[in-house]
């Protein structure tokens, strides 16, 4: 992929092509949580159904959720609605999503215990049966991206059962006894790249790899952690299914972005709102497409200011292959006016 592949038959999306290589006049569109809780639709459905898993679980109502915010805005990719604790889920942790808490994993994973879960890979069925329902209804020219998360971010959450400030548990677990870490990670490495195919095969054009919490690594841990199971999750998926892109979203990662870049094989790069986009376009190689990279709170504000913000990041990335986005996800909070604000400007060109 990349640059130098551009060759290769990609169908006519502008995000797919722009993964490909090309350069738009405007960049391709898509924000990260775009399907979620500031839309009163999903709202809607969530109240129905009684809550996120239920909804996940639903594949006729994940399916429409996928497809709400593209029926609002011209958006040019549908991200499947899931969530990246699946995969635990999966390997037999039980999860529960408490409102007002976040998620919930049980038993943590701190004292080893990987070997007493009882594998529960049905459980990613239904998130295939959601991927061939949106992939019936979505338009040809919109691409439809799949995810998981990095094996790191994923085991801050077997590890702790719960998200924690800075990932404290799983940091000293990976010192105090790092072959038995290495073993949880090449597990959830394992099971992920069997979903990512999964999610291929039943539809999914590309697929990212979200890595939420890789800023809280130390170098060489980040090396062994973050960089080494995401490039053999790139491998993976290059090797049984050529063509279809990986892009890597290492958040927090800083100027450690640029090893990230490298060494992991990833197609292109997300940014997070933290990274200068002139810092980027200077340090990500010129023919890796990028993502990225608005402040969240610049939307939630809207006005001028988010004005200035996105005009700055269009017009440093110009000549290379962009996907605008959020440098994370849309916040609950955020009026809808100020999406639609959002891709004008950006349709425009800025
Ligand atoms: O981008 C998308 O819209 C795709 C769907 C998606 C969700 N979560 C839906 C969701 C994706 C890609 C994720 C990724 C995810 N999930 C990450 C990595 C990216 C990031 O946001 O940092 C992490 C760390 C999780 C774990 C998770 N899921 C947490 C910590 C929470 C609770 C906090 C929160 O934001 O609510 C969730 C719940 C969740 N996942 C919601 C959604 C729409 C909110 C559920 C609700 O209350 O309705």
């Amino acid at each position: 992929m990349g640059g130098d592949t551009v060759q290769t038959a990609v169908r006519n999306a502008p995000l797919l092509e722009c993964l490909a290589g090309k350069v738009h006049p405007t960049p391709p569109m898509w924000m990260m949580r775009q399907a979620g809780r500031y839309l009163p639709e999903y709202r809607a459905l969530r109240a129905e159904k009684g809550g996120f898993l239920e909804l996940v679980y639903d594949s006729p109502s994940a399916a429409e959720i996928t497809l709400q915010p593209l029926k609002r805005f011209e958006m040019d990719a549908a991200i499947l609605f899931s969530d990246i604790l699946i995969v635990p889920y999966a390997m037999g942790q039980n999860l529960q999503f408490l409102v007002g808490e976040g998620p919930h994993l049980s038993p943590t994973l701190v004292d080893h215990a990987l070997e007493s879960l009882v594998p529960a890979h049905e459980r990613l069925d239904a998130i295939y049966e959601t991927v061939r329902l949106v992939k019936a209804d979505l338009a040809p020219e919109k691409a439809f991206l799949g995810f998981a998360g990095s094996a790191w971010t994923v085991a801050t959450y077997m590890v702790n059962g719960e998200g924690s400030k800075d990932q404290h548990a799983t940091r000293a677990y990976a010192y105090r006894d790092p072959q038995a870490f290495q073993v949880l990670i090449d597990a959830i490495v394992d099971l992920t790249i069997t979903y990512l195919i999964g999610q291929i095969d039943a539809g999914v054009d590309a697929v990212q790899i979200f890595d939420s919490w890789s800023g809280s690594l130390s170098p060489a841990q980040f090396e062994r952690w973050v960089i080494a199971p995401n490039a053999r999750i790139a491998a993976a998926i290059h090797e049984a299914r050529p063509g279809i892109p990986v892009i890597g979203f290492p958040k927090g990662a800083g100027e450690k972005l640029a090893a990230y870049a490298r060494e992991t094989g990833v197609d292109a790069l997300g940014l997070d709102e933290t990274i200068d986009p002139v810092w980027a376009a200077a340090n990500i190689p010129a023919h890796m497409p990028v993502q990225g990279n608005l402040d969240p709170l610049a939307l939630l504000a809207g006005g001028e200011q988010m004005e200035s913000a996105v005009r700055h990041i269009i017009r440093t990335f110009e000549g290379r292959p962009h996907i605008f986005n959020l440098g994370h996800g849309i916040l609950q909070q955020t009026p809808i006016e100020h999406v639609h604000a959002l891709l004008t400007l950006v349709k425009q060109g800025a």
